[in-house]
């Protein structure tokens, strides 16, 4: 396995570029079960979640190749194995998003329930109510969830909100499986996250017939057939949003190609209010530190709002802020494992229910730390980076699975980061 050392406090300074999305990359490859044919996906990132989306969809029949321009053709010409196997979701939950993609085109499909994560429970209860809406009758057997809709699907009206708010990959599911369902599907509450809209674009593209693209009240015409697409995935925001929080924590300078601000506004005002100047340029942005760090009340939401997914990043560059600053999860209650990690670097971190009060501190300091998930991978990336000595990560390959090599990107612009195989 491998371990990340890391020797700090540096100061980044240069060109970094963002890739295409994961999380864009993975319900689009998916939908090209839709379409039968050979459609080819660009600009997706090379990480491991997307080979075992390449897995997954090979087990499902479809053959996926991948160009070393990171473009990845899958010709999904024969589908004959509507199964999403345990042995592939348990690698990875967004598995799930295959679900609708195979109930419209298959008109069955059985996949494994996902099982616990990191960052908390994470029910498909909303998946599966959505889906039984249109027509399908759904069971659990044997730890998987059995999906048939013999007749095919029916559009209908549905609210698919939950406690939390709406739901990124449940709105992919269900929009993929009304772009092929008869008559008319109104989704409200859908998850408004660019990376629903890249999803809808590319769906779009196949021939599907959707309105309200971006907003949380998504209208879907059935059609009859989706043809297969060529698509480039938007550029990632998650990775735009942890370089730019890189800058701010090394007090550094970074132009960040592709670093769409268009994205990421909610994360772009906390910036600007702590004392960072963010600024747009052509292909992307510049952030530049030269105060000190001030505090902050960070809510995490939906989009707009506060990506869950920065949530640790920010903590980790707020633990160096001149004060008390909160930070509120309001959509993983308990994505809270980079806590006890970062204390151990001399962060100073109360955690009560679902709010840390992060107290600043003049120095973090290195320290053996184990990455548990991937955006607290990052946050542990992040602190080290400032603190004072040399951090040892251990299980890298969580930040694998969202960053591509993410030390060759750093360490060109002034990290100083050395993965060895312990
Ligand atoms: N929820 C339910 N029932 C459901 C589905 C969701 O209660 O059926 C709850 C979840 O437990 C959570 C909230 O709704 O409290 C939102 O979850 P959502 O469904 O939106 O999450 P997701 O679609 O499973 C995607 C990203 C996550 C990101 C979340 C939130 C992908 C592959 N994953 O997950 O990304 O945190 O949206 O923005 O797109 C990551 O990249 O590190 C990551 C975890």
């Amino acid at each position: 396995m491998d371990v990340f050392e890391i020797t700090g406090p540096t100061r980044l300074e240069g060109t970094i570029k963002v890739n295409g999305s994961k999380n864009a990359s993975l319900p689009i490859m998916a939908a090209t079960i839709l379409a039968p044919g050979q459609s080819t996906i660009k600009n997706v990132p090379q990480l491991s979640d997307i080979s075992v989306c390449s897995e997954l969809l090979t087990a499902l029949g479809c053959k996926v190749n991948r160009d070393n321009n990171g473009d990845i053709s899958i010709d999904s010409t024969v589908v004959d194995n509507p199964v999403g196997d345990y042995e592939i979701v348990r690698k990875m939950r967004a598995s799930i998003c295959v679900l609708g993609p195979l109930l419209a085109r298959c008109g069955k499909a059985m996949v494994s329930m996902p099982g616990g994560c990191a960052i908390g429970y994470r029910p498909v209860d909303i998946h599966l109510r959505g889906l039984r809406e249109l027509g399908a009758q759904i069971r659990i057997d044997n730890g998987y969830i059995v999906a048939e809709a013999p007749k095919g699907l029916v559009g209908k009206e549905i609210f698919l909100g939950g406690p939390f708010g709406s739901t990124v990959l449940g709105t992919a599911n269900l929009l993929m499986a009304a772009t092929l369902a008869k008559g008319i599907t109104v989704i409200e509450s859908a998850a408004c996250e660019p990376e629903v809209t890249d999803l809808a674009n590319c769906l779009r593209k196949m021939g599907a017939k959707i309105k309200g693209t971006g907003s949380p009240r998504l209208v879907i015409k059935g059609v009859r057939q989706l043809k297969p697409v060529e698509y480039s995935v938007i550029p990632d925001r998650i990775e735009a949003g942890t370089f730019m929080a890189a800058a701010a924590i090394t007090a550094g300078q970074l132009h960040i190609e592709n670093g769409r601000l268009d994205d990421l506004m909610a994360v772009v005002d906390v910036l600007r209010n702590i004392g960072v100047t963010v600024d747009k340029n052509n292909n992307g942005c510049v952030v530049v530190r030269t105060e000190p760090v001030r505090t902050a009340q960070i809510t995490t939401q939906p989009y707009p709002g506060f990506p869950t997914d920065l949530q640790a990043q920010f903590m980790a560059l707020l633990s160096l802020a001149q004060g008390n600053s909160v930070v509120i999860e309001k959509v993983f209650p308990d994505r809270f494992m980079h806590v006890a990690e970062l204390s151990r670097m001399a962060a100073d971190l109360r955690k009560e229910g679902s709010t840390v009060i992060v107290s600043g501190v003049e120095k973090l300091k290195a320290a053996p730390v184990m990455a548990s998930d991937l955006r607290a991978s990052a946050a542990l990336v992040l602190a080290a980076l400032a603190a004072e000595g040399t951090t040892v990560i251990s299980r890298v390959y969580h930040i694998d699975r969202g960053y591509e090599q993410i030390e060759q990107k750093l360490n060109p612009v002034g990290a100083k980061i050395v993965r060895t195989n312990a």
